[in-house]
């Protein structure tokens, strides 16, 4: 008879409490493959409902896995398990002090700990690297950033903790902006286990390019480069390891947002940084979380505010690896699309856009009501893993 869905369950919890150095019942834990996300679906218990048994597993006691699976089937976990005190952690967030949103309440409880990965979600949104700024002879700007790769564990719902590579510590990496025309000069250093390469979106010479086996080719661990190319075109583009396998490389966490402004700019407005992004937690080559800027449900926790009637643009970029698409709704409003940013004038003006692998959008909206609106993939399936945020509109409503 093969392992139910249960026990692999149970298995995979107490292997995360056994790797957060916590009493498990080691010598009960089968070595069997984690269970799947379509397992978890087919099973009925819900991802959601997993993110928070699984954020829980620090708190688990030595409990026969048995009854640890009988638990999660019937809810009747005896108290003082851990698991009975997971049940409470799958409600509303209104029960437990959140100040955000759940979508039917249906959201991963708890905190990450933003001081622990020196990673905040929140200012992420409004934070870009401008590099340092001087003049080059002939009177251009020039814009020298500095990026390292290193290994890192990151932490993406409560509990949840992920092997990523980072471009300098974080997952998705800075934000590097620069305007259209400037010379941009990158030192990038490999201080990971494995070799990178940063591969810019943009026109520029091959040797830049950042691929295997053309010019540097792959930057081998201690190894360093300096890409430099110009910046063309403006639009909302990206940088991402370009090493193979190119899905595990990128997966693993190494991208960020790489924006060219136009020359004469854009309209003064709230500006808004979405990554839209994923993890593999099990390495079987599907998603598990899925967020926007790496922490499931984190802005449905802490919405973003924003002011009735003000511009606020969004930049999106799609980096979601092993789901060809993804996609951004937004509640009770309509906004302009500027596809890849490189155009001034919108092409499309709607509630929501779909974005392949690497498409990217710059989304312009006003919110005309006060209130909470959510924002989410619509792919039901994405947001109840985790892609889903909340915007608070403050101010006062006409009356
Ligand atoms: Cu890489
Ligand atoms: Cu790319």
């Amino acid at each position: 008879m093969g392992v139910t869905f249960l026990e692999r369950l149970a298995a995979r919890i107490a292997r995360i409490g056994r790797r957060r150095g916590l009493r498990t019942d080691v010598a009960a834990v089968p070595d069997v493959p984690d269970p799947s996300r379509r397992e978890f679906i087919r099973a009925g218990v819900g991802v959601v409902g997993g993110l928070a048994v699984a954020a829980v597993a620090p708190r688990l006691a030595p409990y026969p896995l048995a009854n640890l699976a009988r638990g999660l089937r019937d809810g009747t976990t005896p108290s003082g398990t851990g698991l009975a005190a997971a049940a409470p952690l799958i409600t509303s967030p209104g029960h437990s002090g959140q100040h955000g949103l759940g979508h039917s309440g249906n959201i991963a409880v708890g905190e990450v700990d933003t001081k622990r990965m020196a990673y905040d979600p929140v200012p992420f949104l409004t934070q870009f690297d401008r590099g340092k700024v001087s003049q080059l002879p002939n009177g251009r700007t020039l814009r020298e950033f500095q990026v390292v790769a290193h290994d890192r564990e990151i932490e993406i719902a409560p509990g949840i903790f992920f092997p990523a590579w980072t471009f300098n510590g974080t997952v998705p990496g800075t934000t590097l902006r620069v305007r259209e025309g400037d010379r941009v000069r990158i030192q990038f250093v490999n201080a990971g286990t494995h070799p990178h390469t940063m591969h810019f979106h943009g026109i520029h010479r091959a040797e830049m390019d950042g691929v295997p086996g053309v010019g540097p080719g792959e930057i081998p661990p201690g190894g360093s480069f300096t890409y430099e190319f110009d910046a063309i075109p403006f639009g909302l583009h990206q940088y991402h390891c370009h090493t193979l396998p190119l899905k595990r490389h990128i997966h693993k966490g190494l991208y960020g947002m790489f924006i060219i402004d136009p020359r004469q700019g854009r309209p003064p407005a709230r500006e808004l940084v979405m990554v839209m992004n994923a993890f593999d937690t099990n390495f079987d080559g599907e998603n598990e979380v899925y967020a926007v800027n790496t922490v499931a449900f984190h802005y449905a926790k802490h919405p973003i505010r924003v002011k009735r009637n003000e511009l606020v643009r969004i930049y999106v970029v799609n980096m979601t690896e092993f789901d060809p698409i993804n996609s951004i709704h937004i509640h009770g409003n309509f906004f302009h699309v500027y596809r890849t940013g490189t155009s001034l004038v919108p092409s499309e003006y709607t509630d929501t856009i779909m974005l392949c692998q690497a498409e990217r959008a710059i989304l312009e909206v006003r919110f005309p009501y006060a209130g909470r609106f959510m924002f989410h993939a619509h792919q039901s399936e994405f947001t109840e893993l985790g892609w889903m945020g909340v915007f608070e509109v403050t101010g006062d409503d006409d009356v």
